[in-house]
């Protein structure tokens, strides 16, 4: 389905008059990111400009409900704003993502929340200017519930704010139902975007000077499965790779239950795509892996993780859950266990968080939170144990760097990320950003590297 804004004119000279200006506030993860950017493409297409969350007339909330601690930031943050909206004209507040698809959270915007304007769900942008058409000149509000938009729209206008990365969405939704996760149930069932508009969007942004993308999707291994045709992520990635002007390739997040040897092959095979591959282990027990519906034992994970070990100069980073349901001392050493064994170069880990409507949160779970606080912390620790003698092995090496801009803390420093994914601080000028440049990485410190630009 095409993206049509039947509104932008009506939208813009309403705009223009009052100068009106936006913010977007995003939680969550990489596909929201990417589904923000096209929340702005929208809204600068129709005239909006950008302006700080307090000055803004338009702010828009694109939630995340992945854990409960979102939630409470969405609702902190709505609380902030009741007041603007009580002593201001034009101001706008619009909610979507993932948290809307919640029956409960849209009862309470409904009761406790009353001054938001519209409430948008996921997978249903298309419906977006006709909100705001609504909103702003007919002065109706939109908070209805809206069932998960299960079609894929393109054409959506995308706005970026870098200027050499992108990201592009290849698949959205999720099949899999790990006992945990929500996002089944608010993204939808998965459905490939063709390959032509994915191609064709790259190649657009290569000519605009990108460099690296990051391909995304809930599970991009997945990529396919729904097209009559045989046609899957490896396919995929060997087109990417044919593009012009692209660099670097990344791609978020492969589920290790479907990561087969044809996609290793054209990993090890291809000059572009990154050094880096995110793995999530979310737990190193099998008969945890097994409550959680992960479909992979401690074993075939770390057969297939040491599989990877063996591409030269590749990092691994991974998702992991402690205290998932009655998860054991023994169970959580297995994680370790995993965690010492593959040596990650990235771990996100997380509490396990209750979410209502999936199959764990009807599980029993006698381990207290203070447990899992302290089974957190040790895993904390282990990973940065062991960072610096991953980091070490880094040291005399060089690696191509994509030079993104300046450091935050040092004006005569620049940074960029090598292939895998590592944060390096080396001398530079303005003439070398956006440039792909061999750096000498010299020191480790912990969560970045020193280097030095090879001439
Ligand atoms: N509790 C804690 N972490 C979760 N994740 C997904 N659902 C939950 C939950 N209920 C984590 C997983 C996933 C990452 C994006 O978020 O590790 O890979
Ligand atoms: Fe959630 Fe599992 Fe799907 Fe990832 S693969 S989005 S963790 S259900």
């Amino acid at each position: 389905m095409r993206f049509v804004n039947n509104y932008e004119n009506k939208i813009k000279e309403i705009v223009q008059e009052k100068k009106l200006t936006y913010c977007i506030d995003t939680m969550g993860c990489q596909m929201n990111e990417n589904d923000s950017n096209k929340y702005m493409g929208i809204l600068e297409s129709m005239g909006f400009q950008k302006a700080p969350i307090e000055k803004a007339n338009l702010i828009l909330f694109n939630t995340c409900c992945i854990r409960e601690n979102a939630e409470n930031t969405l609702f902190g943050r709505l609380g902030f704003l009741k007041q603007r909206k009580e002593k201001e004209e034009n101001v706008y507040i619009v909610v979507v993502g993932c948290m809307t698809q919640q029956k409960h959270i849209l009862e309470k915007i409904k009761k406790s929340y009353r001054f938001v304007d519209v409430v948008l769900g996921t997978g249903s942008m298309r419906l977006f200017p006709e909100k705001l058409y609504k909103i702003l000149c007919l002065k109706q509000k939109e908070i209805e519930y809206l069932e998960v938009g299960n079609e894929i729209e393109e054409e959506v206008p995308i706005l970026y704010e870098d200027q050499y990365k992108a990201s592009v969405s290849i698949i959205y939704g999720c099949n899999n139902f790990c006992s945990y996760c929500i996002v089944p149930y608010v993204r939808g069932r998965e459905r490939s975007r063709k390959p032509e508009d994915i191609l064709n969007d790259i190649r657009k942004l290569a000519q605009k000077g990108y460099k690296e993308i990051m391909l995304l999707g809930q599970n991009v291994n997945s990529y396919g499965n729904d097209f009559e045709e045989e046609y899957h992520f490896p396919d995929l990635l060997k087109e990417v790779e044919k593009i012009e002007g692209i660099e670097i390739i990344r791609f978020m997040s492969p589920h290790p239950k479907d990561f087969k040897d044809d996609l290793i092959e054209v990993i090890k095979n291809s000059k572009k795509i990154a050094r880096q591959i995110h793995l999530p282990l979310q737990s190193g027990n099998t008969e945890i892996l097994s409550k959680m519906n992960r479909k992979y034992s401690k074993e075939q994970f770390l057969d297939l993780a040491l599989k990877l070990k063996q591409i030269p100069d590749i990092s691994l980073s991974t998702d992991i859950i402690v205290g998932f349901p009655n998860e054991t001392e023994e169970q959580f050493l297995d994680t370790l266990d995993v965690v010492k064994k593959v040596g990650f170069d990235q771990i996100y880990m997380f509490i396990y968080s209750k979410r209502n409507g999936t199959v764990a949160a009807k599980m029993e779970d006698k381990t207290s939170h203070e447990e899992k606080v302290e089974r957190l912390e040790r895993l904390k620790k282990l990973y940065e144990d062991m960072l610096p003698e991953l980091n070490q092995k880094m040291i005399g090496k060089t690696y191509f760097v994509l030079v993104e801009g300046k450091s935050k803390n040092n004006d005569k420093l620049y940074t960029g990320r090598t292939s895998q994914n590592k944060v390096v601080i080396f001398s530079a000028d303005d003439s070398y950003i956006g440039k792909i440049v061999p750096v000498k990485i010299d020191s480790e410190h912990l969560w970045y590297l020193k280097g030095s630009i090879v001439d």
